[in-house]
């Protein structure tokens, strides 16, 4: 066989190999997005960890939806004007805050409670 026939044939094989992997990756790449969409979920006991002490994150339930306030320079320690995060705050945010549930706009929503 003619040294430019091997060439070609090397070249036609090199072609071929490089499209079929790359199809190959794309249905993976799909499939892991979708489990990062996944939702917390919690249920009010389970809430109780997430009281903002010893390094646990601070969450608040209200009306259903969990909010994460660890970040926030006012609930140090998860403490807030006297109330505690990992419970449903939903009455004292309502009636007791003067703020309402606006401020709730300024923290991440993280997931909701369930039974
Ligand atoms: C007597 C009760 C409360 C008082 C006096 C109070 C007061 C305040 C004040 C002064 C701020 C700073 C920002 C601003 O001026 O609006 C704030 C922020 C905030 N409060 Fe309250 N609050 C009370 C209860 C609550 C409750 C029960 C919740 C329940 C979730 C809550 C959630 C928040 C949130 C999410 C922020 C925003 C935090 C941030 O921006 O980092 N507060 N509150």
């Amino acid at each position: 066989m003619r040294k430019s026939n091997q060439l070609l044939i090397a070249l036609f094989l090199f072609v071929f190999i490089f499209a079929a992997c790359g199809t190959s990756d794309e249905t993976p790449s799909e499939t892991s997005t979708e489990s990062e969409t996944e939702e917390l979920t919690l249920t009010l006991e389970e809430l109780e960890m997430y009281d903002g002490t010893n390094g646990n994150p601070a969450y608040v339930a209200v009306d259903g939806e969990i909010y994460d306030v660890s970040d926030s320079s006012f609930w140090k320690e998860g403490a807030h004007n006297g109330f505690q995060a990992g419970r449903d705050l939903t009455e004292a945010i309502k009636n007791e805050s003067p703020h309402g549930v606006k401020n709730l706009e300024r923290v991440p929503k993280v997931g909701r409670i369930v039974d």
